[in-house]
């Protein structure tokens, strides 16, 4: 694991969207895992900067959500199908059959999870996956206790999570009790992960994550086994941490 250390949110935002840009330079094919959240939206919005100044194309890149809540319409507002529609899809030229989010409509839920990680496969794994973090450690909606082997699956979400996205609901009561998330071992297959990490309230998360054991109690604690994952974290998140020398960027 590497670390690379940003002034503030927006410094963040702006290096995470500049290896994303980077890669698909590199490799206009890309494979990307996408996050949803409160922390990649500003990431979003300097991709979307980037393709309207400087033509970066999405043609050929094909994209990847984590998870999706159970029971939401794709059209309601606080699905992450409309996240991603409104955040980024919308606005850069993504041919709409390359974007793939778990459905938490479908009918056979275990099925769609089987289809979701079947995809997935097919295009031999996920290049680059962009990952938040939960309060709790989780990743994707892998919560605490998640073996790290599991594939795309649905998941009862943490008291602790639904109250942190309370925000975007009425109250917690409406916040959705299950969700279908990439697994651990999904994410783990990805070739390169980028883990964004904002905020004050992520300090805790980020110093367990550093200093603490790999334990599924703490699921994004498997990331340090991972051959190459680089953590995009701000003062604000990082203060408190002793961060290695060897793995500050
Ligand atoms: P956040 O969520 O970006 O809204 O803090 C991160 C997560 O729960 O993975």
């Amino acid at each position: 694991m590497k670390i690379i250390t940003a002034k503030n949110y927006k410094d963040m935002s702006h290096l995470v969207a500049n290896i994303i840009i980077q890669r698909i330079r590199d490799h206009s094919e890309l494979t990307l895992g996408l996050a949803t959240g409160g922390t990649p939206i500003e990431t979003y919005k300097y991709l979307i900067e980037d393709h309207q100044q400087n033509n970066t194309s999405y043609q050929n890149v094909c994209t990847f959500n984590l998870d999706e809540y159970i029971g939401i319409e794709p059209t309601d507002h606080n699905s992450y199908h409309f996240y991603m529609q409104s955040n980024l899809f919308d606005h850069i030229d993504i041919p709409t059959r390359q974007t793939h989010i778990p459905n938490g409509k479908a009918k056979g839920i275990i099925a769609e999870c089987e289809a979701y990680e079947a995809k997935i496969q097919s295009k031999d794994g996920i290049d680059l996956q962009l990952l938040g973090i939960g309060t709790n450690g989780h990743i994707g909606f892998n919560e605490p206790g998640t073996s790290f082997d599991t594939s795309t699956q649905v998941v009862q979400l943490a008291d602790a999570t639904r109250q942190a996205n309370a925000r975007y609901f009425k109250s917690v009561e409406k916040v959705p009790k299950k969700a279908i998330t990439m697994g651990i071992g999904t994410i783990m297959k990805s070739k390169e992960i980028l883990l964004l990490v904002s905020g004050k309230n992520k300090r805790k998360a980020l110093e367990r994550l550093i200093n603490g054991e790999i334990d599924p109690i703490f699921p994004a604690s498997i990331l340090n086994h991972h051959p190459s994952v680089t953590v995009v974290a701000d003062h604000d998140a990082l203060q408190n941490t002793v961060v290695p020398s060897s793995i500050l960027l």
